[in-house]
């Protein structure tokens, strides 16, 4: 088995993360236990364990009826029922697959943004073309995607008629509640769950993740059987000096506490951009409360060593990085020789790609960590389902042990209510008469 692994020995001692042990413990306990704050939001725990090969195979049919139909599909959602599946897909995608055309249907994403020109854009792009949509909203009311989905479902209908558009819809939404489930109901599309018990930021694994990826042409057998691999190598019968996720829980509340306040997820490998944006709404939305809580960041290096490698090299030290690291690479490409070697470089020729980038990522951990911040390291064998699925529980399961930690409750979001209403109230919307006028009143 293709395991990731995590080492911590340019952050911390050993001694350093055992003085927190038992409080770790604590906290996985209690999230076993199911009594701690937050716990009817707990379906994560065991999910991978739970997928049935009867429910992954459904997802695929439905999956392989969309392909069948449409050249593109639009996956609606916002938050966490977004970055999953544009997670996943972009880590095992061809980087420049939208150019070359031709094989496979192609999941593009609406909803996560309320861009005029970019959803015009969309639009534009899917006339005359034969599409589809993966309308995602757990609770079924989101604006973001509710205003997508109304542009592109209309569009939908008039380019291939109603009968023909509810073949190509699909609702991932609440079993009964919501919008979203009403319309599904109403119109006979095809519908999955996603379930009470999972939160937004959890539900990469349900079919708000699995479907777009098995419409993408991923393997989500692999991807959950990767999970279902991680939820055992971290289950409460392992010891804790084994447990990846408690570690790494334990490392990054030390690190807290002394001080290092900012978490920078960073990839050597510009496919994982995506893994940080879902990483840092995973710990973003389950840590930053009662105005406690590390503040998670990401970097793209090399590219951001020429951004931001000055201010994490030099400025202030409140942080600490976390390197997710790629052991083999899908594809070899060497440098070549030059005849006139103008730019000095013929010292690498015949040297692979990979080999370059592994000397700018050591060298990097070494200049970092001379600099006062510390590095956890994050190793995974290769960029497939099978290693993102065990990245995704990994990181699930020291997300609720860590906030355990730090004494909030992991599993909801009440901050993310405020804007919301701010926006209702300046746009007038029914029933917000009261907010309307005190908003304007201080504009
Ligand atoms: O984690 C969360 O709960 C949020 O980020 C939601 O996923 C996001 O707001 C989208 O919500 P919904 O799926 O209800 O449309």
């Amino acid at each position: 088995m293709e395991k990731i692994s995590l080492s911590y020995e340019k952050a911390l001692t050993d001694a350093q993360v055992q003085s927190v042990a038992a409080e770790a413990l604590a906290a996985q306990k209690t999230l076993h236990a199911g009594n701690g704050k937050g716990n009817d939001f707990l379906g994560w725990l065991h999910l991978p364990s739970s997928i049935t090969p009867e429910f992954l195979d459904e997802v695929e049919q439905v999956a392989a009826n969309l392909r069948k139909r449409c050249e593109i599909v639009v996956a609606i959602g916002i938050g966490g029922s977004y970055l999953g599946a544009k997670m996943v897909i972009e880590a095992l995608s061809d980087s420049f697959a939208a150019y070359k055309g031709g094989k496979g249907t192609q999941v593009l994403f609406a909803g996560q943004n309320i861009g005029e020109d970019y959803l015009y854009e969309l639009q534009e792009l899917l006339r005359g073309k034969q599409f589809g949509l993966i309308n995602i909203s757990k609770s079924g009311t989101t604006t973001e995607p509710a205003i997508a989905f109304r542009l592109l479902k209309k569009q939908l209908e008039e380019q291939v008629g109603k009968e023909e558009a509810r073949n190509r819809i699909v609702a991932v939404t609440d079993a009964a509640r919501g919008a979203l489930r009403k319309l599904a109901d109403m119109e006979g599309y095809k519908t999955f769950v996603i379930p009470d018990n999972v939160g937004g930021r959890f539900s990469v694994l349900t079919p708000v993740g699995l479907l777009p990826i098995a419409v993408a042409g991923f393997d989500i057998k692999q991807l959950v059987g990767g999970a279902a691999d991680m939820e055992k190598a971290c289950d409460e019968s392992v010891p804790a000096a084994e447990n990846p996720a408690l570690r790494y829980a334990s490392a990054r509340n030390v690190l807290y506490r002394s001080g290092k306040k900012v978490e920078i997820l960073v990839n050597f490998n510009p496919k994982l951009h995506f893994l940080a944006e879902w990483w840092k709404q995973l710990y973003g939305e389950s840590e930053g409360k009662e105005h406690k809580g590390i503040f998670p960041a990401s970097v793209d290096f090399t590219t951001d060593l020429h951004s931001m490698g000055q201010w994490i090299q030099d400025g202030e030290r409140t942080i600490f990085e976390t390197v997710v690291s790629v052991k083999n690479m899908k594809h070899t490409l060497a440098i070549p020789s030059d005849d006139e070697n103008l730019d000095g470089l013929n010292f690498l020729a015949g040297k692979r790609i990979d080999g370059v980038n592994k000397m700018a990522e050591l060298g990097t951990q070494i200049a970092h960590v001379d600099g006062g911040v510390p590095n956890l390291k994050i190793e995974i064998p290769a960029v497939t389902e099978y290693c993102l699925g065990q990245l995704i529980y990994f990181f699930e399961k020291a997300c609720g042990i860590s906030g355990y930690m730090l004494g909030v409750n992991p599993f909801d979001q009440p901050g993310v209510e405020a804007y919301k209403k701010n926006m209702f109230a300046l746009l007038d919307k029914p029933g917000y008469e009261a907010e309307s006028k005190a908003i304007k009143a201080r504009l």
